[in-house]
């Protein structure tokens, strides 16, 4: 039986861990901008990049090059804090995704909290929204996120994977796959697009696909890991195919 065709659903590849290997060792390589060509030829359409507080991996300079050489349209998640607000008003990517970010964290746990930051969240979208930017706010699937994230009438909101992903049995994971579900039916409700991400790789992505109204997958940390053994080209299009046919790779 041939599998469905999932028509539209944007991917966006995250390249923060090709910057996280050159940063281990201080290296000039691997290029993440090299990275992101790679990634848009084998079927990416826009490129997700984390500036991080901490500069961790990704640093001012890869976002610069990015948008310089119009590799494909840029997704620069950020925290909601003045100067990355000012940084990316100069920079002027396509798309920002505000992200909670604690500096000891391992990766982004959990979703920004909307509700309980509502005054500075609302006058970062503004002062984005007036450079250009389209906004999306990186959510927990959660009734009182997403409400906040509707009053504040951003144009998108980015659900927060993680606890489907971290499931450990078949019950929790279909649990947060239903909470999924169902903010993903307000989101698309109240006239906004729904992306989603985080912790997706290969094996777990095809019930995701099937969110009410998903537009946009941002794919990092799998894409790069498999990529360490068929090579990011490769490690882009299975994903690719298995977002467009809903099914595994
Ligand atoms: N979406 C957002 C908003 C993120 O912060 C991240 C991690 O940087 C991702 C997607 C990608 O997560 P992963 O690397 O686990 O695929």
């Amino acid at each position: 039986m041939m599998a469905a065709v999932m028509p539209g659903i944007r991917l966006g590849v995250n390249i923060d861990h090709i910057a996280t290997l050159r940063q281990v060792r201080l290296t000039d390589y691997p290029d993440p901008v090299a990275a992101a060509v790679v990634a848009m030829q084998a079927g990416a359409d826009l490129i997700t990049v984390h500036l991080r507080e901490d500069r961790r991996h990704i640093q001012e300079a890869d976002v610069a090059a990015l948008l310089r050489q119009r590799i494909g349209p840029v997704n620069l998640e950020m925290a909601v804090v003045e100067p990355m607000v000012e940084q990316a008003c100069q920079l002027r990517p396509e798309y920002c995704c505000l992200v909670p970010e604690r500096r000891a964290e391992l990766t982004t746990e959990g979703g920004l909290d909307v509700a309980g930051n509502r005054t500075a969240v609302a006058a970062a979208c503004k002062r984005l929204h007036s450079a250009g930017i389209r906004v999306s706010l990186f959510i927990d699937p959660e009734r009182a996120q997403v409400q906040c994230a509707v009053a504040l009438g951003v144009p998108a909101v980015e659900l927060h994977t993680g606890r489907y992903a971290e499931a450990g049995d078949t019950s929790s994971r279909r649990a947060e796959l239903d909470r999924l579900a169902a903010a993903a039916a307000s989101v698309v409700q109240a006239g906004m697009a729904v992306h989603a991400g985080h912790g997706l790789h290969y094996h777990n992505t095809a019930a995701v696909v099937g969110l009410p109204g998903l537009q946009e997958l941002n794919i990092g940390h799998g894409i790069v890991a498999r990529a360490v053994f068929t090579g990011l080209h490769r490690a882009v299009a299975d994903m690719r195919a298995l977002i467009d046919q809903g099914g595994t790779a």
